[in-house]
């Protein structure tokens, strides 16, 4: 089972939108379990605060890393040495589909909320905490790019999934985006009385020429809209 812990001063938000669908799923039948704990608990003087001015000067506060480390020590060893660490922030290494089938693999993960401007540097590299972005965009804090994380892990841990098929095609397997997918009614017609048909390979039955017909879609659509991902295929292929 994967022991999920997680470090925030929201837990309030945790399992949030992983209690649903076939993560909530997931979390019923003890495939993982998620704990939350409190950074306020750990807070210094009277204030119980966290977080305090960042040295140098600038704008918004900065958790403080004594605070973290007694939340993060809160934790059995049991679970903190075996444990990958990973502190969520902007300013992270970017988070791929390479990097979740890894931590599908995993026991136990210990994540990190960041909130306001951020972590006290040493925090994360005296406690060992890896630095993930889920993106090149910045939000309010670490809590939903953790479920973004997890979400994104948990669905790869085999038995999650009702089509483990599914997962050999999807989008970033080789590089490549999923091609598009196209259900009943075969001929839709809009309510502007517009008629629009499913490319008709795929009515064909023929295995051979749908299977070609979606690798150049995923192909073209690739190449179009990231070709950043289509050039490391071309490179991974020379
Ligand atoms: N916290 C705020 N923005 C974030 C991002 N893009 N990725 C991970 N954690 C974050």
């Amino acid at each position: 089972m994967l022991d999920v812990k997680i470090l925030t001063a929201y837990p309030e938000m945790f399992p949030g939108s992983l209690e649903h669908s076939l993560i909530g799923k997931a979390l019923k039948e003890n495939i993982f379990k998620i704990s939350t704990i409190d950074l306020h608990q750990f807070g210094i003087d009277e204030r119980m605060s966290i977080d305090d001015e960042p040295f140098g000067g600038g704008p918004g506060m900065v958790l403080r890393p004594d605070v973290v480390e007694k939340a993060l020590n809160s934790i059995p060893k049991t679970h903190n040495i075996k444990s990958t660490k990973i502190y969520l922030t902007p300013s992270g290494a970017p988070l791929n589909q390479e990097k979740l089938g890894n931590l599908a693999k995993m026991e136990k993960i210990t994540i990190l909320c960041g909130r306001f401007e951020g972590v006290d540097q040493r925090a994360i590299d005296v406690l060992g905490f890896e630095e993930i972005s889920i993106g090149d965009y910045v939000l309010a804090g670490g809590e939903i790019a953790a479920q973004v994380l997890l979400e994104g892990c948990i669905r790869l841990i085999p038995g999650v999934l009702g089509h483990p098929k599914s997962l050999l095609e999807e989008s970033f397997s080789n590089n490549l985006l999923e091609y598009p997918h196209y259900t009943r009614p075969k001929s839709w017609e809009d309510s502007l009385g517009k008629k629009h048909d499913v490319p008709e390979v795929l009515t064909s039955g023929h295995h051979g020429n749908i299977k070609t017909w979606r690798h150049n879609k995923s192909v073209e659509k690739t190449k179009n809209i990231r070709p950043d991902l289509f050039n490391k295929k071309e490179k991974k292929q020379d």
